[in-house]
């Protein structure tokens, strides 16, 4: 059996923020025909030869769903022993869902609170205060071991602020996200956040207590194989990448990219230069000049296994890697 993450692709939201690219859309009337084509999606796929090893039920708003709603998903996919998360809005968890989000086999809440400033909040448009967003922790906290949050960073005019020392005693793992334009991908921060040492930065913009790193994540940026199931989701599967398309109610599939030796390996350095576990000196076969100097400038640090970007390194992860490969 080989391993495999799940991806399941919620696309609807109370009310679109301004600066999200993500695919989604505000007619949640649609919501039950929308799960009806991603069961049958779901269906489809032939789990034979797979264990599911995470599932992430990401959005939108996956948060908008009933337990109901969300254990008929959970239903169509095979039994999965390991991480199981669910994208929520701060907004929109209350208790009652989840007690229910529990029984129905989800061990781990990302909630997006994206500030703690008021007026950041106000200026990204979202629909919950920083009083709202502290009472959705608490709430995710007293259900759920596992609680990861999003933040925002870069965000003009307003200064990043370090979450509170109630909520770090919370929560097992924050994402940190440079704020990007509409028309761009969601980016990666460069400078590492002040938080507290035992949240350790294990990938550029996630940071975890130790055994809490986002272990979904770890299979895209490890180059394990995952699908997505969902409008606009993505997979990779047998070498092969594919997505499928973003009209939310006649999604299909498309772009299958096989991927040549070279793409591979472009695409491993650049993981592991992301992580803190390094790329595997392996990879890099007569690049002793380049890495000699590259860790006389700080940039990269080598073990006798690996080569791992230093916080200087992380600042110009897109030089390194073009050195490297
Ligand atoms: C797919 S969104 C879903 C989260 C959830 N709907 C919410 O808004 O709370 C996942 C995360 O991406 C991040 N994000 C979305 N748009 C972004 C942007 N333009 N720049 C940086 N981060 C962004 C936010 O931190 C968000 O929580
Ligand atoms: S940030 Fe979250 S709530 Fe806002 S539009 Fe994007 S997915 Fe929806």
């Amino acid at each position: 059996m080989k391993p495999l993450a799940v991806y399941v692709h919620i696309p609807f939201c109370e009310k679109r923020c301004g600066y999200c690219d993500f695919v989604s859309c505000t007619q949640t009337q649609n919501i039950d025909a929308y799960l009806e084509n991603l069961r049958a999606e779901i269906c489809a796929f032939d789990f034979s030869h797979y264990a599911v090893k995470t599932i992430y039920i990401g959005g939108g708003t996956p948060s908008l769903l009933s337990p109901k709603q969300l254990e008929s998903l959970l239903n169509c996919l095979p039994t999965c022993n390991g991480e199981v998360t669910l994208e929520a809005n701060p907004n929109s968890l209350t208790e009652v869902n989840c007690k229910a989000y529990r029984r129905i086999g989800i061990n781990r809440l990302s909630l997006g609170v994206q500030s703690f400033d008021l007026a950041t909040l106000r200026s990204l448009g979202r629909l919950h205060d920083v009083k709202q967003a502290i009472a959705a922790i608490k709430l995710a906290h007293k259900y759920f071991d596992n609680v990861s949050i999003d933040l925002i960073k870069d965000i003009p005019e307003h200064a990043f602020v370090v979450p509170p020392q109630e909520v770090l005693a919370m929560i097992k793992h924050i994402s940190i996200y440079s704020l990007t334009k509409n028309d761009q991908c969601v980016l990666d921060t460069d400078e590492p956040v002040n938080l507290p040492p035992e949240f350790i930065r294990y990938e550029v913009s996630n940071y975890a207590r130790q055994g809490y790193e986002s272990q979904h994540n770890l299979v895209y940026w490890t180059g394990g194989e995952y699908i997505g199931f969902g409008a606009g989701a993505h997979s990779l599967l047998n070498n092969q990448r594919f997505c499928n398309s973003s009209q939310i109610m006649n999604y299909r599939r498309e772009n299958v990219q096989e991927r040549t030796a070279e793409d591979i390996h472009a695409e491993q350095v650049m993981l592991g230069l992301r992580l803190r576990s390094g790329v595997a000196l392996n990879l890099l076969p007569n690049k002793e000049q380049e890495l000699k100097m590259l860790a006389e400038h700080g940039f990269v640090k080598i073990t006798p296994t690996h080569v791992i970007a230093t916080d200087a390194g992380l600042k110009v992860l897109n030089q390194l890697w073009l050195k490297l490969v």
